[in-house]
């Protein structure tokens, strides 16, 4: 075991098991560095052919899978370079003018980034749109809602649901905003200074579809912030699949029996056979732990670093692809199985019937007829009380029952319903139908406007 497990300091210092999914952002920065050295000056048009040739056929190579990955070359950058120099001879060598790995990877790892978060954002609509057309289908349906757990209003599942449908908006956001800071080019910057040539970084960054320049080297190869701006947003957005998981896991259950997750999005039980297991959920809110692991880890890895680079900043990789992977596996999986949800709409009106959902209405009616909210909501409270002692629900009350404990209770008490509750929530934000049915319009509008 030990023997197996024993490392060499060539292989403990190799990063191209994992930094091999940069090749082609490797390929694509050297390309574009190539014709930046021949603006410069540094290369012939002639040599910048050859070169750019060169990394055409690595990229060949790559995309067919006959590029040969070379463990002892330590990292990307370097075979990407040997496999040029072997393609297209000592004139490959030229490349690395005026470049360093370092400001290569802080390149390399953003233009990773902006795709990554690219196509997150692109998965968080289609998780959306899966959130919103169930809100739409369900739009009469009726459930508690919830706090502490306990049984307090009623509320429309769809306005439930549209709650998800605003973290994942904020998510977005969040994602968006990353964006903008990691669209910022670091080539140029060489290993720490600055390049010695003379290299127009703005026609660079346009060739490489970067927004703008870095404009301090020592920050630009050195800062990891970037990334850990992608994995906190990653970390927030996983936090709030977790949420709607849990609930989901709790709404099959028995218990409650709200929902069932169809096809392959639960698994039976290789021992009971009654059971269907909301196994897809159960696995996103505990992924969730990984994707918060990889935040901690590399705010940790970079919280004592000098300036400038540090090896210690290769380790940024594993928790970004980690984290990006984990999260669009998993926007994935909550679109999917959110259209497989089948709601059971008899039980969760009949739960939003019964635990005295409507004791809120009744302190509302009697502070509408001029009493101060706190006596009535001791009056509400007690006659709670009462219908408990009796075994009864408030809809077994009577007018008597009412009239006992409040004078100003009167026919139109025996009036108020789940839906009656509901429909008075009329306002912004407000679960009344009218509302939701707005609230649906206008998130499905800003969803389908957004550029992403
Ligand atoms: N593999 C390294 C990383 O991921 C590339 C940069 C290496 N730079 C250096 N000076 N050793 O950070």
């Amino acid at each position: 075991m030990a023997d197996e497990l024993s490392t060499t300091p060539a292989d403990f210092l190799a990063s191209l098991p994992y930094d091999r999914r940069l090749a082609s952002y490797d390929v694509r920065g050297s390309e574009a560095w190539a014709r930046a050295l021949e603006r410069a000056g540094v290369l012939t048009s002639d040599e910048t052919q050859a070169i750019v040739g060169g990394l055409e056929s690595v990229r060949g190579e790559l995309e067919s899978g006959e590029f040969p990955f070379r463990l002892e070359l330590e990292d990307i950058h370097f075979n990407v370079e040997r496999r040029l120099i072997e393609l297209i001879g000592p004139l490959g060598g030229k490349l690395h003018t005026g470049r360093s790995r370092n400001d290569q990877i802080a390149t390399d790892t953003r233009l990773y980034v902006k795709d990554a978060i690219a196509a997150t954002l692109q998965r968080l609509k289609a998780y959306c749109r899966a959130l919103l057309d169930q809100a739409e289908q369900g739009i009469d349906v009726v459930l508690p809602g919830y706090t502490h757990l306990q049984r307090a209003q009623p509320v429309l599942l769809a306005h439930h649901l549209l709650a998800y449908v605003e973290m994942a908006e904020r998510d977005a956001g969040r994602l968006a905003d990353a964006l903008t800071r990691a669209d910022v080019m670091p080539l140029g910057s060489a290993a720490l200074t600055g390049t010695a040539y003379p290299i127009d970084r703005d026609a660079l960054a346009a060739d490489l579809d970067f927004a703008t320049v870095s404009r301090n080297s020592m920050d630009a190869v050195a800062d990891r912030d970037y990334v850990i701006e992608f994995l906190s947003a990653a970390a927030l957005t996983m936090t709030h699949l977790s949420r709607l998981c849990e609930e989901i896991i709790l709404w099959s259950s028995d218990e409650f029996g709200f929902v069932r997750v169809g096809g392959d999005y639960a698994s039976g039980s290789s021992i009971m056979p009654q059971k269907r297991n909301p196994d897809i959920a159960e696995l996103v809110r505990g992924k969730t732990g990984r994707v918060n692991g990889d935040l901690v880890a590399l705010l940790t890895s970079v919280k004592g670093l000098p300036l400038a680079y540090n090896r210690d900043l290769q380790e940024d990789k594993e928790p970004l692809f980690d984290a990006a992977d984990t999260l669009l596996g998993s926007l994935e999986m909550m679109a999917g199985m959110i259209q497989t949800l089948e709601f059971n709409d008899d039980s969760m009106r009949s739960a939003a019937e019964s635990g005295f959902l409507l004791a809120t209405e009744l302190a509302d009616y009697l502070a509408a007829q001029g009493s101060p909210f706190r006596a009535a909501h001791e009056i509400a409270h007690s006659l709670v009380q009462t219908a408990l002692e009796e075994g009864k629900q408030l809809r077994d009350l009577t007018l008597e029952d009412y009239r006992r404990a409040s004078e100003r209770f009167e026919q139109d008490v025996l009036g108020i319903t789940v839906e009656s509750a509901i429909a008075k929530r009329d306002i912004v934000g407000g679960t009344a139908p009218s509302r939701v049915r707005d609230a649906i319009t206008a998130a499905r509008a800003r969803l389908e406007s957004s550029e992403s």
